[in-house]
């Protein structure tokens, strides 16, 4: 197993925005020794029936990192979310920074590249991101190193990213009474998402986590931060050392049962182009609706 360089002396801030239209919380991870920070996950919002799409929660955390005069070093995305579009771009363009996914984007590129029938001029090489994440590569927010653990399962370019005691799950993990994330999307698998889940488990028991998403489960008010420890004990899917076999079996009956996210379909096109939109011929933006294809 990869050694990762975990380093428990460092303490970044955390700032949290959720969208209660996706249940996704976006974070801002600030660096206390310098102005440098990065934004993980953020949203862009769309109105799907009228296609409509405008900015107001991203423009929630530009207002954040500007009213505290933050140095925006990384928009990172965990992965190929499913249930909301990314809004990294407008972020960029607006206070700059690089855009990093996992390097196995190339996967995912080449499954829904077919899904959408895209041209070739949709390149399926990841270059459309500023950075590709490989296993175990580090990078710096100011003073603060940081570095991404490949973990598949829920899509396969999925990243955990560790930024000293603090570490972003993604869709690993939900809150324990929540559990884990589904693993039936084109390329996900149970097996290997138990074994993903396995390496964020490993990091030390007092590991700050932060979710990607939430749901409240049982009527609960919606939160996004555990630990390890917590997640060992008492993760509804997978604490109590729960066996690799227990788990598929679960997650695959309950996979079954769900309904496919209700923005799959302009999420996949958007951030399979790192939040850019899609445009036709001459340049107008425009989002396809494969039928029978998902
Ligand atoms: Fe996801």
């Amino acid at each position: 197993m990869t050694q990762y360089p975990v380093n428990l002396d460092v303490h970044p801030e955390v700032e949290s925005f959720f969208d209660p239209e996706t249940n996704t919380i976006s974070h801002v991870v600030m660096d206390p020794n310098s102005k440098s920070c990065a934004v993980i996950d953020s949203v862009m919002d769309i109105d799907y029936a009228a296609g409509r799409i405008t900015y107001d929660h991203s423009d929630e955390i530009i207002a954040y990192i500007r009213k505290y005069k933050l140095e925006l070093e990384w928009l990172i995305e965990t992965h190929v979310h499913a249930d909301h579009l990314s809004a990294a771009p407008y972020i960029q363009s607006k206070l700059g920074g690089k855009i990093g996914i996992g390097d196995q984007i190339t996967v995912v590129q080449e499954t829904f590249g077919k899904v959408f029938n895209e041209g070739t001029e949709f390149q399926r090489d990841g270059s459309q991101f500023d950075q590709l994440f490989k296993d175990g590569d580090s990078y710096q927010i100011g003073e603060m190193t940081a570095f991404a653990i490949h973990t598949p399962g829920h899509t396969p370019a999925c990243m955990v990213h560790v930024i000293g005691d603090a570490t972003f799950v993604g869709d690993t993990l939900f809150m324990p009474d929540g559990g884990s994330a589904r693993a039936d999307f084109p390329g996900g698998d149970a097996g290997q998402l138990y074994d993903s889940i396995q390496k964020v488990l490993a990091l030390p028991d007092e590991m700050r986590l932060f979710m990607c998403h939430d749901y409240g489960p049982e009527g609960r008010d919606i939160m996004w931060e555990t630990t390890v420890a917590e997640e060992k004990a008492e993760n509804i899917h997978v604490g109590q050392g729960k066996s690799r076999e227990a788990f598929i079996k679960f997650r695959e009956a309950r996979d079954a049962t769900l309904d496919v996210p209700h923005l799959i379909l302009p999420s996949l096109q958007v951030n399979m182009r790192a939040g850019e939109l899609p445009k036709t011929k001459d340049g107008k933006p425009v989002l396809k609706v494969p039928v029978n294809a998902i």
